[in-house]
């Protein structure tokens, strides 16, 4: 099966950065979002990152233009369902939203349609377990920022097909992308790994460590590109808190969130999308 379309649910941050690079390497892209302001965010997010392409010469300002042609905003579900080849789900992590989408999906998508979630922890199996269309779902988890990261994990769920991972790996590579395989439980291998990581970085704050401190230790004794804290305001405090919860009802007390993690969850401290968390953006 060939994939030209490829519809994007949800325009936050991960889901514009996936319509952005689908639509670099050639596809036509539907993204849709209920908010026309989230739409708009979008627009002008996959605008900055296109034009930061242009500025390193990585591409030319006509070519921005052509992909930013290829990229249809909508908040019409049904015909980002019906138009799909590929749809790839990027809503935020609730499980109970994300299985009702997966079986609206099911209905408005055609037959062969491949339907892909990019949730950051929650077993795919468990999302797609109302669909019809079990061997045909898939996890294609990306990474925050999605121009910049190489790698995006691929979760085959428990009735997903051979034919269908061919066709995402496929995918995978079009857009220049390394997959990375990874087994169907909580938090597949990067949230399993980053979110025990940010979680334990905020009981280091919790017991008076700065965090810019912490952010210093991982990054020179480490290696790490950037800090366990700033990389929480990067993915989100809430992304991290629902990982945790997901990994803790699945693999026991050792995963729970972290109390303070909670709280500043709670008060909004969410990272770069709510211009705060443990560094400001405003
Ligand atoms: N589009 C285009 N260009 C961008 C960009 C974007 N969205 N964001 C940043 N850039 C550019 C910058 O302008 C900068 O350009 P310059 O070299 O001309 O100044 C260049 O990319 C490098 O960016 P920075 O200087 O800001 O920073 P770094 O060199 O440190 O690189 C990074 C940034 C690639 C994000 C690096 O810090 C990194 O790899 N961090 C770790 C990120 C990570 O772990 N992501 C995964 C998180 S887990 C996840 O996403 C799963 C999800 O489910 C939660």
């Amino acid at each position: 099966m060939e994939l030209k379309m490829i519809s994007v649910i949800g325009a936050g941050a991960m889901g514009s950065g996936i319509a952005q690079v689908s639509a670099v390497a050639g596809y036509q892209v539907i993204l849709q979002d209920i908010s026309d302001a989230a739409l708009d965010r979008a627009k002008a997010a996959i605008n900055k990152s296109l034009g930061k392409m242009v500025e390193k010469k990585k591409m030319t300002e006509s070519d921005k233009d052509e992909t930013v042609s290829r990229i249809e905003l909508t908040t019409d579900m049904e015909k980002a369902c019906r138009s799909a080849d590929l749809l790839i789900e990027a809503v935020f992590e609730n499980l109970e939203l994300k299985r009702k989408m997966f079986s609206d999906f099911d209905k408005f998508c055609k037959p062969e349609a491949i339907i892909g979630s990019n949730t950051s922890a929650l077993p795919i199996t468990e999302i797609a377990s109302r669909t019809k269309r079990g061997d045909k779902i898939i996890g294609i988890h990306f990474m925050n920022p999605v121009p910049l990261m190489k790698g995006v994990e691929i979760i085959p769920a428990q009735l997903t097909s051979d034919d269908t991972v061919s066709v995402v790996l496929e995918y995978i590579k079009k857009i220049g992308k390394e997959h990375i395989m990874a087994v169907d439980y909580a938090g597949f291998i990067v949230s399993r790994l980053l979110d025990v990581l940010m979680n334990e970085a905020v009981k280091l704050v919790q017991e008076g460590n700065k965090p810019e401190e912490i952010d210093k230790a991982m990054v020179l004794c480490a290696g790490h590109p950037m800090g366990p804290c700033k990389l929480l305001d990067l993915v989100g405090a809430e992304i991290a808190m629902h990982g945790m919860e997901t990994m803790a009802r699945d693999f026991g007390e050792f995963y729970k969130p972290h109390a303070l993690l909670k709280k500043r969850v709670l008060a909004g401290l969410l990272g770069q999308k709510t211009g705060k968390g443990f560094y400001d953006y405003q």
